[in-house]
């Protein structure tokens, strides 16, 4: 693994140096339950408090419209299923699209089978929600509407704050999966007039295990999906995870300080990849929004040789085929066919994620690997 590439950041990121300092003392010596009253567990709340308070300063709000959760996955179900039980009185349509992560889209067929009426929204050929067709969907019964924030196999950004007010014109609660988008771009959950939104701390440098919910005062609060010990207000109970908070709470911090210079360090990274990549191959399709996109997202399908099999001979690069969940499937990817690719290019998709700690000199040797790959595997393929 040591002189393996990764470029694989929308899969997962490493673990930011200074993460793992601030989480290594709740993971040894301070290791209080944060709900305990004797100074251990005093300690440890305090630490709770410091993180909850470094994840509001990222998202621009207040530290008490934070819960926190075990990732996204949970963040999005109890969004969805929670909004949808507490205002079942109300309605029981919710929107969402087609290019949605499966913790949406699966969340959303779940409900349908027990009778909520869910909407699926196409998405252009790059992947966007149009508000126009929001706007369409929107039925007397409808409660909530869930647009993921930036895509996570095509990195196209979504419309948001189009979306976000089409939502409140028609009183609709508006939930975002922001995994991809918060750190990257802008991460004000007022800017972008989000009601709810899910974060998760493995796409920012911090640890797997830990997200968030993000869920504006004043906005109707989710049924908590489990019973226990009435912690994060009764809505996500179950013994604090604290070191996984205080290394959100870090990766936050980290996340704010990451100055636009270091974002566009990657997005030219990322450019002069697709550049050597262009230039040295023929018939390469870019996926995605060409610059509504997140900063280290290229997504590339190389016509005519499978992406497993590019995978396979990559041997000093770490990519992906697009969603990770997906890595053993065949199939091609969801997002690719709701934008309209062609089954057989679809299944020739890679999707490189730069990230932070890329380099110059790893663009240039993942661009002459994936090359040299390529041009293998297509004179192997008798129709090219
Ligand atoms: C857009 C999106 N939503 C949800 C998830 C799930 O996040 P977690 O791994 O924290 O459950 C991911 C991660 O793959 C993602 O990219």
């Amino acid at each position: 693994m040591n002189n393996t590439i990764y470029m694989d950041n929308h899969a997962t990121t490493p673990i930011a140096p200074e993460v793992l300092t601030a989480m290594m003392p709740y993971l040894t010596t301070h290791f209080g339950n944060a709900s305990s009253t004797h100074p251990f567990g005093i300690a440890a709340k305090d630490v709770v408090d410091k993180a909850r308070y470094q994840v509001a300063e990222l998202l621009g709000c207040s530290a008490e419209e934070i819960i926190f959760t075990s990732g996204a996955t949970e963040s999005d179900n109890l969004a969805i299923r929670g909004i949808a039980y507490a205002c079942r009185e109300k309605g029981n349509h919710i929107i969402t699209s087609t290019a949605e992560h499966h913790a949406i889209l699966d969340t959303c067929h779940a409900l349908a089978a027990e009778g909520f009426k869910t909407t699926y929204l196409p998405v252009d050929p790059y992947g966007r929600v149009s508000p126009d067709d929001v706007e369409a969907a929107i039925t007397p019964k409808t409660v909530l509407m869930s647009f993921m924030y930036a895509n996570n196999e095509v990195g196209t950004i979504n419309p948001i704050v189009d979306i976000a007010t089409v939502a409140a014109k028609h009183g609709v609660l508006f939930h975002s999966d922001a995994v991809q988008g918060i750190g990257q771009l802008t991460s004000n959950m007022e800017m972008l007039g989000l009601d709810l939104a899910s974060l998760t701390a493995h796409k920012i440098y911090g640890p797997k295990g830990i997200g968030a919910l993000y869920i504006r005062r004043n906005c109707s609060q989710p049924h908590s999906l489990f019973y226990g010990g009435g912690q994060e207000e009764g809505v996500r109970p179950g013994t604090l995870n604290v070191p996984g908070i205080v290394g959100l709470g870090a990766a936050c911090e980290l996340s704010k300080k990451y100055t636009e210079m270091g974002k566009s360090r990657v997005v030219t990274l990322r450019d002069t990849l697709h550049q050597k990549l262009g230039t040295c191959l023929d018939d390469i399709h870019l996926n995605g929004h060409p610059e509504q996109r997140l900063p280290g997202n290229l997504n590339l399908c190389f016509a005519g040789v499978q992406s497993h099999a590019l995978l396979m001979g990559l041997k000093s690069v770490a990519v992906s085929t697009g969603s990770a969940c997906d890595s053993e499937s065949v199939k091609a990817s969801h997002v690719l066919v709701a934008m309209g690719v062609p089954n057989e290019l679809a299944l020739t998709a890679v999707r490189f994620g730069l990230g932070r700690y890329n380099t110059a000199e790893e663009v240039d040797i993942v661009a002459d690997e994936v090359v040299k790959v390529v041009n293998r595997l297509r004179a192997l393929a008798p129709e090219w």
